[in-house]
C-alpha cells in the first residue's frame, strides 16, 4: 500500500525543542513547513532534507504573520500538523516593563494570532491537529516571571477553549497542549542554576510520542506531573506567601 507523507509546520523551528522535533519528524519521513525569525538556522535544517523542508521568516509578533502562514502552507501543499514553539521568557524580579511586554506580545498575542490561523484552516479543511509547547509555569502565577506565567496560563486556557469550540462545531481539530518543565535550550541561558533540567533532545522524543499518540495534555517529565499536580492543590493563601 503506498504511504501517503505527512506534512507539518513547525513555528519556532530556529532552536531548542522546535528544532530538535524538526529533526524527528525529518527522520519520520515528515515534510515540513520550518519558521521562526532567524533564517540561517532554519536553512541548517533545509540542508538534512532539502526536498521535503520549506523556509519561511516570520515573526509571530508582526501584523502579517497569519498571511506569511497561510503562504507557508500553500508552499507545503497543505498542513496535517501545526506544531507552535514559539516563544520567549525571562525572570522579571523587578518587574521592568519591556520584559513584561514583549512577552505579552510574543506569547499571548503571537500565540493567538499564529494558533487562530492555523484553527481557521483546519475548520476549511474539516481535520487537523494542532500542537503547542506551553509550559508547567502556567499552573499557578509565579512571582519570579509575572508575564511568563500569566501568558502561559493564557496558553492552556486557550487551546481548551478552541478544543471545545472544535468539538461544538464537529470539526475534527485534534489538540496537544504540550507542558515541559525546565529544559536545557537558550530560553534559559543566563547566569541563574535551574534544578531538574531536562534535556531538548529527550525532551523532544516525548513531544513527538505525545503528537502520535494525540495526547491532550502531556506534562514532561513525570516528576514536574508530580510537582504540578502539588501546586495545584496548594491553597491561594499559603500560595501567596510562597519564596520561589
Ligand atoms: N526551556 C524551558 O525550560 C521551557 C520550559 C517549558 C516551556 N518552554 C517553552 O518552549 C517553547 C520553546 O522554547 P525553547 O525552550 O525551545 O527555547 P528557544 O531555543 O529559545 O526557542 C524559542 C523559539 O521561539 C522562536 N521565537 C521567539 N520569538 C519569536 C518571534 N517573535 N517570532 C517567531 N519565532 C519566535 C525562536 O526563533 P527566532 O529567535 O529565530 O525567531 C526559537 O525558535 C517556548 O514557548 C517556551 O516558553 C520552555
Amino acid at each position: 500500500m503506498e504511504s501517503v507523507i505527512k506534512k507539518a509546520i513547525i513555528i519556532g523551528a530556529s532552536s531548542g525543542m522546535g528544532m530538535e522535533v524538526a529533526k524527528i519528524l525529518l527522520d519520520e519521513g515528515w515534510c515540513l513547513g520550518v519558521a521562526a525569525r532567524r533564517e540561517d538556522r532554519l536553512q541548517s535544517l533545509k540542508q538534512l532534507a532539502p526536498d521535503r523542508v520549506e523556509v519561511a521568516t516570520i515573526d509571530v509578533t508582526a501584523e502579517n504573520a497569519a498571511d506569511r502562514l497561510r503562504s507557508l502552507i500553500d508552499r507545503l501543499g497543505g498542513m496535517d500538523l501545526f506544531f507552535y514553539a514559539s516563544g520567549i521568557g525571562k525572570q522579571n524580579r523587578t518587574l521592568e516593563p519591556d520584559i513584561e511586554l514583549n512577552t505579552v506580545n510574543t506569547n499571548a498575542m503571537g500565540f493567538t494570532r499564529m494558533i487562530g490561523e492555523a484553527y481557521r484552516y483546519f475548520a476549511e479543511r474539516g481535520e487537523g491537529h494542532i500542537a503547542a509547547i506551553t509550559s508547567i509555569a502556567g499552573t499557578k502565577g509565579l512571582g519570579p516571571a509575572p508575564s511568563y506565567s500569566a501568558t502561559k496560563a493564557l496558553q492552556n486556557v486557550y487551546l481548551q477553549a478552541l478544543e471545545q469550540q472544535a468539538n461544538a462545531r464537529n470539526l475534527k481539530i485534534r489538540f496537544t497542549d504540550i507542558r515541559p518543565g525546565f529544559v536545557d535550550t537558550d530560553l534559559l541561558k543566563g547566569d541563574f542554576r535551574y534544578p531538574m533540567m531536562l534535556k531538548p533532545e529527550k525532551v523532544a522524543r516525548s513531544i513527538v510520542s505525545a503528537i502520535n499518540s494525540k495526547r491532550h495534555i502531556k506534562v514532561i517529565d513525570w516528576r514536574y506531573a508530580i510537582l504540578t499536580a502539588l501546586w495545584r492543590r496548594i491553597p491561594r493563601p499559603i500560595w501567596r506567601h510562597f519564596r520561589l
